[in-house]
């Protein structure tokens, strides 16, 4: 298999998708994409006073547009916002020439990862927990049916989601050939532990 022309990263709020892209993105040689940060950047803003501003329907059409674009570039790992698989015109941006991966939690890690955080204007209330569930049993079935692969991340560090990742997308990256070259020395030493 050859290296896809883009991974798109989707999941809920806390599911690690821009700290597993940044690394995945170096793993592969490829350039990694934020669609939320680069959405800032270009409004000056951040998203918290985009909805406040423009609404969630302001922010969806920004981050439809963001997302024509961005899924125009070749060569990217591409991070998006856990909503950017609500709208159904983004799906086939999402999908285009890209291996879509889905980067699944449980709604306990999602508010463990999400508690001290005021970037995300939909977890502002009393109870965010319960706005999770409640996304998670819209969102779910739209991740998993975009996915090419649909990767858990509990009690997984960054590091081992990334590994288990490269493995799955290019089972021959350079550091993947390293690697079996070294299990084949190993083996060949004696000391292989499989
Ligand atoms: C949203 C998720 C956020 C951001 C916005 C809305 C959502 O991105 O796009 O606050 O609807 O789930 P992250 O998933 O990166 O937190």
């Amino acid at each position: 298999m050859s290296l896809p022309k883009r991974v798109v990263l989707v999941g809920p709020m806390g599911a690690g998708k821009s700290t597993i892209g940044r690394m995945l993105a170096k793993e592969l040689g490829y350039r990694f994409l934020d669609s939320d940060r680069i959405i800032e950047e270009r409004c000056g803003a951040n998203i918290p006073w985009i909805f406040d501003v423009e609404g969630e329907d302001g922010f969806r059409q920004r981050e439809t547009a963001m997302l024509d674009e961005l899924t125009g570039e070749q060569g990217t790992v591409l991070a998006t916002g856990g909503g950017a698989v609500m709208r159904p015109e983004n799906h086939p941006l999402l999908k285009k020439n890209s291996v879509v991966v889905y980067l699944k939690t449980s709604i306990e890690q999602q508010v463990e990862r999400t508690r001290k955080d005021r970037n995300r204007p939909l977890l502002q209330n009393d109870d965010p927990e319960a706005v999770l569930r409640r996304l998670f049993d819209i969102r779910d079935p739209l991740y998993t049916r975009l996915a090419d692969i649909v990767m858990y991340t509990d009690r997984k560090s960054p590091r081992l989601v990334v590994r288990q990742l490269v493995n799955r997308i290019n089972p021959r990256t350079p550091r993947h050939k390293r690697q079996r070259r070294k299990e084949g020395r190993d083996y060949a030493q004696g000391t292989s532990r499989t």
